[in-house]
This record gives structure tokens, sequence and C-alpha cells, in this order.
């Protein structure tokens, strides 16, 4: 990240800060306190994954009120809520709805398809109308069960459907049983199921201008030409080995060619561990010039990070190629909840500095 990652990202830096337009949210204050505040004064919300577990930690309430937006870190996976079929436990993902309403944050349900932390129920469904009908039920209960309550405003739809190279659909029981479509299907169950909420298609390692991204850009533009109702797209920005880190300049190219198909583009679960040898100056400058990207998009309407503090982040046991056995150090709070130099790199951006 410190060599081809930090390459390219002149022109990037601050140069469309506030291209959103002068906000008149009441959030918004000449001297931002909070990222929230600082992010209010291009529109933006700015969010974290939170987890249910920890709500009633004071320090992880705290730094959770820096924030406008939040992403239920599992608690609305498939798992989580239909461990079985048909028999729905909304407990954990309704403390975090809850705490969002109560502290004014928007929510981001997460997510509603995917391969991963997906019971076995689903894989064991033999025919395509089985997995059809599962799929569509689950939908509908899930988005239905949020339904109205203005607080939960955008769903990750499909989660992570290509291989990571970008050379074809990962395979999944969706995929397997009902064929590339099932993309298309979740999408219409989704707008059926509530039509006032943004519905996303949500993947990794496609940030930048790469194979993968432009897979998802090929299959976002078709569904976006024939009429397929999807609003934006999450790119996720986990970043450093084994998910090499796209340039800034690169990150700000793949917004501007997603929202020029008019769908709206977020920074959905952004980390950037240093277990590849960066050191905290690097990261502070490569969180800042990827929040500065997203700041030049007007489109690019929310910036969430993959949890506040390392002491709970996920790349924590995350022992992949360089992180094995290290400290991943990747999130802008430290595991003592001080603010880290990432965490101004990120202030400033979003203040167009
Ligand atoms: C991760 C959670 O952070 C972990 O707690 C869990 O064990 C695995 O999933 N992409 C996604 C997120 O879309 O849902 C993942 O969250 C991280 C990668």
């Amino acid at each position: 990240m410190s060599g081809a990652g930090m390459a390219g990202m002149a022109g990037v830096g601050g140069a469309g800060a506030g291209a959103g337009g002068a906000s008149t949210s009441p959030m918004c204050k000449t001297t931002p306190q909070t990222l929230k505040e600082a992010g209010a004064c291009s529109g933006r919300l700015i969010g974290t994954a939170l987890a249910a577990s920890h709500l009633n930690e004071a320090q992880y309430q705290t730094t959770a009120k820096e924030f406008s937006y939040a992403t239920p870190e599992n608690e609305m996976k498939w798992g989580s809520v239909e461990p079985s079929q048909g028999a729905f436990n909304w407990t954990a993902a309704d403390q975090i709805v809850s705490f969002a309403k109560t502290n004014g944050m928007k929510v981001k349900g997460h997510n509603l398809v995917w391969h991963s932390q997906l019971p076995g129920w689903v894989s064991g469904l033999g025919t395509a109308d089985q997995v059809r009908s599962a799929m569509v039920n689950h939908i509908t209960q899930v988005m239905g069960h949020y339904k109205g309550n203005s607080t939960v405003v955008a769903w990750d739809v499909v989660n992570e459907a290509w291989e990571n190279d970008g050379s074809k659909l990962r395979d999944s029981p969706f995929s397997s049983k009902l064929g590339t479509g099932f993309i298309d299907e979740a999408f219409k169950a989704a707008r059926a199921a509530d039509s006032s909420v943004k519905l996303y298609y949500n993947d990794f390692r496609a940030d930048g201008m790469n194979a993968k991204a432009n897979s998802i850009y090929a299959m976002v533009k078709s569904m976006v030409e024939r009429g397929i109702p999807i609003d934006g797209v999450g790119l996720q920005m986990h970043t450093g080995t084994p998910n090499p880190p796209s340039t800034p300049a690169d990150v700000l190219q793949n917004l501007q060619r997603i929202t020029a198909l008019g769908l709206e583009v977020v920074i959905s679960e952004m980390d950037s561990h240093v277990c590849d040898g960066l050191t905290s100056a690097d990261q502070k400058q490569y969180y800042h010039d990827i929040v500065a990207a997203c700041v030049a998009v007007p489109m690019c309407t929310a910036i969430t990070f993959w949890g506040a503090s390392d002491k709970y982040s996920w790349l924590n046991s995350f022992n992949e190629t360089n992180c094995a056995g290290k400290d991943p150090s990747g999130c802008l709070w430290d595991a003592n909840w001080m603010k880290k130099p990432a965490y101004n790199g990120v202030l400033d951006a979003l203040q167009g500095k």
C-alpha cells in the first residue's frame, strides 16, 4: 500500500470537497467535533459497524456517537435472523436498530443474500423452486420487519456474489440453483418488500479499477438498463493483503463511472490494516485520500468504517497472509479508544482539507 497504493493520489485529495453541495443539516458545524458533524457539511452519512454484544459498554457507546450511520456487523445476516426455516429471531438486530434510533443514526441493513454465514438448511434445499421461495421469503420477512421505521434506510440486498478475480459469480446455493438471474430476482423481491429504502449491491476487492470492479460495473449497468431496481453499489474497502489496496485515483475513477449510471455509491466497510508494514502516517494518508475521493463525488453518499476501535476489529482474527500473528491495527481508534492519526486524516478529508 505504501508503494503502489500511495501512487496516483495526486489530484484526489480535497479537490472536490463539498461537491455534494453545502448542507443545511443542523449537524454541520463550523468546527466539527465528530466525524458525523464533518460528514454532515457535505451531506454524507458517516458510519460504523455495530455489534449488539458491545452496546452496553461506555466507551463503545461514546465512540458510536461519532457516527450518523450504522451497519449491524453480524446481527442481520441470514444465520442470525433465520437460523431455521421460517423461524425468525430479531433480538440482536432490533437492539442495534433501537440503539441507532435513540442516537439519531440511520441503519443500513446487512445483508439479505450472501453465500457466507448462511445456515445449513439453505444449502440443503434440493430444488430451484425451494431456494427461490426461501430467498424471496427471507427478503420479504426481514425487510418487512423494519419497513416504515425510518431508521433502516438502505439494504445490502446481495453481498459478495462475484469471485475474487471477477471472472464469474461465486458458487452458492443461489447461483447453483437459480443461475446468474438470482441477483435480479433478489432485487425485485426487495423492491416489492419495501419501495422506500435504498437497495445496494455490496462487494470487496472491487474498490478501484480492476477486473472484479469491471465485472460488477458491467453487471449493475445491465441492471440499470433492464430496469432492475437497484439504487447503488457498496465498495467495502477492506484494504491490505489479501485485498490489494486500490490507488485513491482508481477508486475515484470507479466511483465516477458507477455514479455516471445514475447510481449511488457508498464506501461500505472500510478498514486498512498495517500488517504489510505501513506506518501510521501511511495509514492516515490512505484513509484521507479514500475519504477525499468519496467527498469529490456528489453521489458517493456514505462512508462506513468496519468498526471504530481496534479493540473489537474483525481483523484481529483475520489470519490471512501477512496478518497471521500480527496486530492489524486497521481502525480509526486504537485498542485503548484513543484516536489514531488516521482519524484526523478522515476528519480533514471530510472538511475538504
Ligand atoms: C465479518 C464480521 O466483521 C465478523 O465478525 C464475522 O465473523 C465475519 O463477517 N464482508 C462483509 C461483512 O460483508 O459482513 C464481514 O463481516 C466482513 C467482510
